[in-house]
């Protein structure tokens, strides 16, 4: 008969058939993708018999999801690491992992300056976790995992193990798509997460039929850019729309969104979808980065400023009541105060109901990193201004849906407004409004009554 030694407040160490006893705690920043990898490392130490803990001091597995996105995040997970090492020169037994974007690209800088990490784990490696928190509580030997897959030829034959048996919940994340080939100029991300690959059509379905089948309404697919989805499957090419119309067939599924498109891969195929499937969602997140012809050349996004309007007058033409949101950058290296004018221009053109906005940041062995780059005063300055025209704007769209009906998948009580209720309407507005608790789960009509930046005020019709 197996062992289990257990002391209190600590690790247990076990056989492989017994569960470990003990607590994690999961740090996590960046994307969407970034989100549901946590999840999924969230299953991975749950499986081991692991229970969340609601602080990393009171965690005996503290796993870090890192982003590298920008300097920023980079700059957090390194502070946090700081944090731990005191917590691990209190409690040795600690198992401390780093997984995610930095830990792709800096995992020996990581270990150099964190010599109490346990292991660092690429972002396509998550499913090795399990064995490496038990390597880690058993071994006491530094590990990493960074493999990311090649596609061989064109077609992908690598599809990363994901845990599908979750519990229960209303909306969740499907990645649909890994990686990216687009090379923009000044993004990490084919480095981080390596070549795109497409997830096979099956695979997509039976997940997403598995968490319909457990009261799943809304489902995100991701991709990095999630409309080239199908290029390099061994089934053959299944266009994105395709995609959609078969998720779309799920039994019980009700809303599907999609993040983030792709301009130069945004087809008519696509925009007919949007308007004729009734489970895909008013939404579009299409990020355009920068108003300016030279600019996106520079940038190597592969479309101009009137292919990315065409798509725009195409889909508001299509569905008039799209939410339209998107990504800018400004301070891009060479960015002269007339392409930033460029950039406010196409703002004040395109009538964004939201977007996220940053300011341009170097990263390691990509093509901007090298270019002369714009003075950093400059750069703030042109930030601050192009939030004040978005914040107009959207206050704006945002006060013009006053008085119109909306139909909302109630979320449950909102965390920021006590006594309301919350959700997003189709076009991905967020409403607060009174309302019974029991509703959780249904789709509500609600009329909005006032409006704010951050959506709209309602109350049920
Ligand atoms: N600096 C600033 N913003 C960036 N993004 C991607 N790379 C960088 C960078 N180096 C932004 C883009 C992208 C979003 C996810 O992050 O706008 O769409």
């Amino acid at each position: 008969m197996s062992q289990t030694l257990i002391r209190p407040g600590s690790l247990s160490v076990l056989d492989r058939s017994q569960k470990i006893n003990g607590t994690y705690y999961i740090q996590t920043w960046g994307c969407q993708m970034n989100e549901e990898d946590s999840e999924q490392i969230a299953l991975c130490l749950a499986d081991l018999g692991l229970t969340q803990a609601a602080t990393p001091k009171q965690a005996q597995v503290v796993v870090l999801n890192t982003c590298s996105v920008r300097k920023k995040p980079e700059d957090k997970a390194f502070s946090f690491l700081g944090e731990l090492r005191e917590l691990k020169r209190a409690r040795p037994d600690m198992v401390i992992g780093v997984a995610g974007c930095m830990a792709q690209i800096r995992a020996d800088e990581i270990r150099r300056r964190n010599p109490f990490v346990d292991f660092v784990v690429g972002t396509a490696q998550v499913a090795q976790i399990q064995g490496l928190v038990e390597d880690a509580i058993q071994t006491r030997k530094f590990q990493k995992r960074l493999e990311l897959p090649e596609r061989k030829g064109t077609v992908v034959t690598d599809v990363p193990q994901r845990l599908l048996e979750r519990p229960g919940k209303l909306k969740a994340f499907v990645p649909i798509q890994y990686g990216c080939d687009k090379f923009c100029s000044f993004c990490i991300v084919p480095s981080t997460r390596g070549r795109e690959r497409s997830r096979p059509t099956a695979h997509i379905i039976e997940e997403v039929t598995k968490l319909a089948a457990l009261g799943t309404k809304e489902v995100t697919l991701l991709g990095q850019t999630v409309n080239s989805y199908g290029k390099n499957l061994a089934e053959g090419r299944v266009p994105f729309a395709q995609l959609l119309r078969a998720v779309a067939e799920v039994p019980g599924l009700e809303r599907i969104r999609y993040t983030s498109p792709y301009p130069r891969d945004f087809k008519r195929d696509l925009i007919d979808t949007i308007r004729d499937v009734p489970e895909v969602m008013e939404h579009c997140h299409m990020p355009l980065q920068a108003g300016d012809d030279g600019l996106l050349a520079r940038m190597k996004r592969l479309y101009t400023l009137e292919s990315y309007a065409e798509i725009v007058g195409h889909l508001r033409d299509a569905v008039p009541d799209i939410g339209l949101t998107t990504d800018i950058i400004v301070g891009f290296p060479g960015e002269t105060d007339s392409e930033f004018q460029g950039t406010l221009a196409a703002m004040e053109r395109f009538q964004f109901d939201g977007a996220y906005m940053f300011k341009y940041s170097p990263r390691p062995n990509t093509p901007a990193a090298e270019l002369p780059q714009v003075d950093q005063k400059v750069a703030e300055n042109r930030l601050a201004e192009l939030i004040k025209v978005q914040t107009e704007i959207t206050l704006q769209r945002n006060e013009a849906q006053i008085g119109k009906s909306f139909e909302v998948l109630v979320e449950g009580p909102s965390p920021k407004d006590r006594g309301s209720l919350q959700g997003y309407s189709r076009c991905f507005r967020m409403l607060h409004f009174c309302g019974d608790e029991k509703l959780q789960g249904e789709k509500v009509t609600v009329e909005a009554v006032s409006s704010h930046l951050w959506g709209l005020r309602a109350k049920i019709v």
